[in-house]
């Protein structure tokens, strides 16, 4: 097992990482709870496969435990599910003293989390991240959400964990479509910010060479992103780096109704178009749009998502009759440097028109 520290002021937690630790939860939930009570929220699919080994180890360990079960998809991500998960650990006795133990993918972790955020003014909580997305990305890092009508993770807080969890043993039950997404994050962080993983990558070759090194692969973009959190926890300059691929992504996953394309799917796509505009601009060095695209295809995940003009716009808050207005991009230079530069939405469609 590798462990790492998020040094946050006040906030500090550690994060373990390997093969196995899901049943010793228990241990590292008792050392960071004031109370004797936990509650566990996890989804349906996540509880018949894990749930049972992460109670016996809460129990283990002298908890009084309950577990609230959602159902599985972005779906329990509404006000609707999370008011009931309050009512529910209400009804359970939760007090201020006591935990949540948040075990599933980051429909599970950013609804706890923000549950934990705000019931009774906020209590302590642990994440147990079950897929590969929420453990090298959503975990890590305190931004706790529930979706509103309006948009994605419109209602928030950032609330740190007080410590998180990873079994890398979980992701051998993820579908291989799961599996995808999650490498498109960690493929991101290759691009971002480390050059030797994304030559990693390429040369582990699929989902089965990278879970023969999984323990190191998932250590060294928890640590990443670790590095990024702790240097701007609260998202108001360096942490924009983690948004490379995101906003035109974010063009594919609106236009698929948050359903068609997974994140990762839409994320991929999103780092190609987003460095074969680097690369006309002159920002990106040519031939970095290739490295991306044959790693994308080697994770099975799309290289290009055919969308209209029209949804980019939408996406990227272009209105027919309005200015253009400045939105921070995320480029890379080079395959493990990136940086933040200042476009307007019209230059960037007209970019997105010449290259597509
Ligand atoms: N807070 C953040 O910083 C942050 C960052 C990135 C993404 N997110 C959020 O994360 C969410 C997506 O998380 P996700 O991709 O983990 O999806 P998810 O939580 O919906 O999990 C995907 C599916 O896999 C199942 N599953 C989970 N673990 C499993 C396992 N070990 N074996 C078999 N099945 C398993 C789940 O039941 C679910 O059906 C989105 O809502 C997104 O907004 C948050
Ligand atoms: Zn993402």
């Amino acid at each position: 097992m590798k462990t790492l520290e998020v040094r946050l002021p006040g906030k500090e937690y550690m994060i373990e990482i390997g093969s196995g630790t899901l049943s010793q939860a228990g241990r590292t939930v008792r050392s960071v709870a004031r109370g004797n009570k936990a509650a566990l929220i996890t989804d349906k699919t996540v509880d018949a496969i894990y749930g049972d080994m992460v109670r016996q180890s809460l129990k283990d360990e002298g908890f009084d435990l309950f577990t609230v079960l959602v159902e599985p998809g972005e779906g329990s991500k509404s006000m609707g599910v999370y008011s009931e998960v309050c009512e529910r650990l209400l009804e359970g006795g939760l007090t201020r003293k006591d935990i949540i133990v948040a075990l599933g993918g980051g429909v599970v972790g950013d609804l706890a989390g923000f549950v934990a955020a705000t019931v009774l003014r906020g209590v302590d909580f642990v994440q147990i991240p079950t897929t590969l997305l929420s453990q090298v990305d959503s975990s890590v890092g305190g931004k706790v959400a529930v979706n509103l009508n309006a948009g994605k993770n419109l209602a928030g807080a950032f609330h740190q964990a007080r410590a998180v969890v990873i079994d890398t043993d979980c992701l051998e039950t993820l579908p291989d479509r799961v599996f995808s997404d999650g490498m498109a994050e960690v493929i991101k962080y290759g691009a971002i910010e480390d050059a030797g993983l994304f030559q990693r990558l390429s040369t582990l070759g699929g989902r089965p060479g990278v879970m023969s090194e999984i323990e190191d692969v998932v250590y060294t973009c928890v640590d990443i992103k670790r590095r990024i959190v702790e240097a701007d926890e609260k998202d108001e300059g360096g942490r924009m780096v983690l948004n490379f691929g995101h906003t035109l992504g974010h063009a594919y996953e609106k236009s698929g109704g948050y359903s068609r394309y997974t994140h990762g799917e839409a994320v991929a796509a999103g780092m190609v178009l987003i460095a074969k505009i680097g690369e006309e601009t002159g920002m990106t060095r040519k031939g970095c749009t290739d490295q991306l695209r044959s790693i994308i295809r080697m994770y099975g995940l799309p290289e290009s998502i055919d969308i209209g003009l029209e949804e980019y716009a939408k996406a990227v808050g272009v209105d027919k009759k309005a200015e253009g207005s400045m939105i921070n991009l995320i480029f890379i230079e080079d395959i493990g440097k990136a940086v933040i530069r200042k476009m307007d939405t019209g230059s960037l469609m007209e970019f997105i028109g010449r290259v597509e």
